[in-house]
C-alpha cells in the first residue's frame, strides 16, 4: 500500500481571528493536490473557527491533548472534547513542549496512547538537539523516544511520525536531504525491527524543521520522506506550494 503524502501545518502560538481567517480563505481558494493529506493545527482557541470554515478535505489538529477523560484538569483539553468538535487529530511530543514545558517521553507516550485508543490520530514528534547530533547520538536519541512510545502504544495506524531535528526548527537551518533521509530510513528500520514490517511500510514519516516552498521539492523526493510538518511557512500563502510539492 502506497503511503499517502501528508503535510501538516503547525501554527504554534501564532495568529489572530483575522489572520487565521485569511489563511483558511487562502487554502479554500487554492487547488490542493488531492493525493496529499493536509492537516492544520491552529492554537486551541481557534480550532472551532477553523473547523467550521475550512473546506472539505482539509483536516484540523489540536497542538496538544491530555491523557485523561474529562475532569479536574485546569487548562487542558480532552480527547472527547476534540471528537465532539470534529477534530480528529492532535500533535503530541513537539520539541517545544518537550523542552520548554518539560514533557517527558513517558508523558508524551501516555497522551499518545490515550488519544489513539480513543479515536484521535496523532502527529507524534521526535528529534535530537544540536549537541546530541554533534555527539553522534541522533539515531540513539530518536530510537529512545520511539522505545518510550512503543512501551505504551499498540495502535500504530493512528500515528504519523514527524522527525524534527531541534536545531532545524524555526532556525532557517534545514537538514540536508541526506541528513533527513538517513534518519527517516533509520526510523523505518526501527519500526520494521521493533514493531512489524506492515507498520514500517504503512507509517508516514514526516520531516519538520525550516521547511519552505524552496526546499520541499527536493526533500519530497527522498524515498522515506512521506511529507512535512511545517511551522513558520504554514502561516504564509506559500504553504500551498509546499502542499503541492510532491511530483
Ligand atoms: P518550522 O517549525 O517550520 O518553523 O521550523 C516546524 C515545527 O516546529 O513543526
Amino acid at each position: 500500500m502506497a503511503r499517502k503524502f501528508f503535510v501538516g501545518g503547525n501554527f504554534k502560538m501564532n495568529g489572530t481571528i483575522a489572520s487565521i481567517k485569511e489563511i483558511v480563505q487562502n487554502l479554500n481558494n487554492a487547488t490542493l493536490d488531492p493525493n496529499v493529506e493536509v492537516v492544520i493545527a491552529p492554537p486551541a482557541l481557534y480550532l472551532l473557527l477553523v473547523r467550521d470554515s475550512i473546506k472539505n478535505g482539509v483536516e484540523v489538529a489540536a497542538q496538544n491533548v491530555w491523557n485523561k477523560p474529562n475532569g479536574a484538569y485546569t487548562g487542558e483539553i480532552s480527547v472527547s472534547q476534540l471528537k465532539d468538535s470534529n477534530i480528529n487529530w492532535t500533535i503530541l511530543g513537539h520539541s517545544e513542549r518537550r523542552t520548554i514545558l518539560a514533557e517527558s517521553d513517558e508523558v508524551v507516550s501516555s497522551k499518545t496512547k490515550f488519544a489513539t485508543e480513543n479515536g484521535v490520530s496523532v502527529i507524534w514528534c521526535c528529534g535530537e538537539s544540536l549537541a546530541e547530533r554533534e555527539a553522534g547520538n541522533t539515531i540513539s536519541v530518536v530510537s529512545g523516544q520511539l522505545e518510550a512510545l512503543k512501551s505504551q502504544v499498540s495502535d500504530w495506524s493512528r500515528i504519523v511520525i514527524a522527525y524534527e531535528p531541534i536545531w532545524a526548527i524555526g532556525t532557517g537551518k534545514v537538514a540536508t536531504t541526506e541528513q533527513a533521509q538517513e534518519v527517516h530510513a533509520a526510523i523505518r528500520e526501527w519500526l520494521k525491527k521493533e514493531v512489524s514490517q506492515k507498520v514500517a511500510d504503512e507509517t508516514r514519516i514526516l520531516y519538520g524543521g525550516s521547511v519552505t516552498e524552496k526546499n520541499s521539492k527536493d526533500l519530497s523526493k527522498q524515498p522515506d520522506i512521506d511529507g512535512f510538518l511545517v511551522g513558520g511557512a504554514s502561516l504564509k500563502p506559500a504553504f500551498v506550494d509546499i502542499i503541492n510539492s510532491k511530483q
